[in-house]
Parts: C-alpha cells; structure tokens; sequence
C-alpha cells in the first residue's frame, strides 16, 4: 500500500513571519495525523526558520526547486546540500511554472532528480500537459516524455522511493481541476509507463500525486481514484483550515 502524500506549495507567497505562522498552526492542525506524509514548500526565505520551527512536528519541509551542482558560480541558485542542511526532505522539480517562464527542460529535471538523491532529499517531480497539447491529443505522449526525461538518470529503487506530481497545466491555479476520471487516467499511464521502464513492483511502489485545484472539497473524489497517491496543493495550501482538511481528506 502507498501511503498518501500531501504537499503545500506555497510558491511566492508570505514573509518569514506569515510563513511562521501558517506553519505553527499547521504543526498544531496536523498534530496526531497518522498514515499520510504531510509536507509543506515555502519559499527560499522561510526554509531555514520553518526548518526550525517543524522540528518534531508530523510536518516535512520542501524547496520548490534547486540547482543540480553541489556549489559553485551558479549566481541566485541553491543547491541540494544546503537545503538538506536546513532540514528540506523533499526538493520540487520541474514544476510547469519553472517549465514555462525559467526555461526548465527535461533533461535538466531528470539531473536534478539524480543531485538530490546523491545528496539524501527525495524529489517531487513535476509533469503535465498544456491544454493545447491536450486538445491536440497529445497527453499522454508529453507526459510519458516528461516522466522518461525525469527518472532517466535514477534506478528503479530510487523511482520507487522518488514521487511524481500530475499537474495539468491548465488545472494550475484555475479552479479548473481535471475530473477525478480525468487525472485517474493519465495516473495510470503513468504507473505503466514506470512499470514498462523498470518493472510492476516498482511502478506499484511510486506514488503519484494530483496538482490543479486541489481543494477540500474536491480532494476526496480523486483520492479515491486507485492511481492517485496525494496531492501537490498550490492555493488551498495558504490557509491553515484549507490545507488540513485536504490533508485529513
Ligand atoms: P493550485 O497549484 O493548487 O493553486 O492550482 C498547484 C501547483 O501548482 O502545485
């Protein structure tokens, strides 16, 4: 059985000081949750204070992005070893926001993916269609193409470990989710695909988030879905009261 995933991400929204807050009363909302990951992805800023602030907590931290390299002259870039060394599990990549507007690429994620397993973080790898792809019936060959690019350089017992997010482009901060058929659908090509590439035992181990809209009121008709694993949430996840009751789907 996989165990459910919940991811905040707050993209780049609210101060240290908010960010503290939002935190505290998540920590306190979330306290006694058992049998799902609770994760939250504040910006740059807030990582190391948060980091502080969720220790002991039920409540891991993400980056939303980092660079491949260990260091270097990589000017305004933050790399794997310093956000595990403020206490991030977990790193985004390829998030359509970095796809579309900071020339993230395939193979770029696919290197950051390998970084930051080498360096003992866990990827959320993010993929999805455009709606023009979608209208044009191209879903699953982008997808499958997104998701080849980002697993190539890892084993298949690093992809079991590693988590995928499902986020259609167009579902992303629209209040358009895709239907719980929908997302289910290409969720399970996705599973297969993993299961073509490496094996079905792997493919049954990796978990599969939703992202688009996720909100309390529609996170438990797509967590009912067999192929949906968690939810990467962008909006809902700036309130306490919203994210816990998705987090409590
Ligand atoms: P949204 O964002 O929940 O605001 O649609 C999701 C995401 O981009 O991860």
């Amino acid at each position: 059985m996989r165990k459910p995933i919940m991811a905040g991400n707050w993209k780049m929204n609210l101060s240290v000081v908010e960010g503290l807050a939002l935190a505290a009363e998540l920590a306190e909302a979330c306290q006694g949750v058992e049998g799902v990951d609770v994760v939250i992805a504040p910006t740059a800023t807030s990582l190391y204070p948060i980091g502080q602030a969720l220790k002991g907590t039920n409540i891991a931290l993400a980056a939303q992005n980092c660079h491949p390299a260990p260091q270097g002259a990589f000017t305004g870039e933050l790399a794997p070893p310093m956000l595990a060394e403020v206490g991030c599990r977990y790193v985004i990549i390829g998030h359509s926001e970095r796809r579309q507007f900071f020339g993230e690429t395939d193979e770029g994620v696919g290197e950051k993916a390998r970084s930051l397993i080498d360096h003992g973080l866990i990827p959320i790898i993010c993929l999805g269609e455009t709606l023009e792809e979608r209208e044009a019936g191209e879903t699953m060959r982008v997808v499958k193409r997104q998701l080849k690019a980002g697993l190539a350089r890892l084993s298949g017992e690093e992809v079991a470990e590693a988590v995928i997010a499902y986020e259609p482009v167009w579902a992303i901060g629209t209040g358009r989710t895709a239907t719980p058929s929908q997302a289910q659908e290409v969720h399970a090509a996705l599973r297969q695909e993993i299961a073509h590439l490496f094996d079905q035992a792997i493919a049954d181990r990796a978990r599969i988030q939703y992202g688009g809209s996720v909100k309390p009121s529609n996170v438990r008709e797509l967590m009912s879905q067999p192929d949906i694993d968690g939810a990467l949430v962008g909006g809902a996840s700036l309130k306490a009261d919203s994210f816990a009751q998705i987090v409590g789907f």
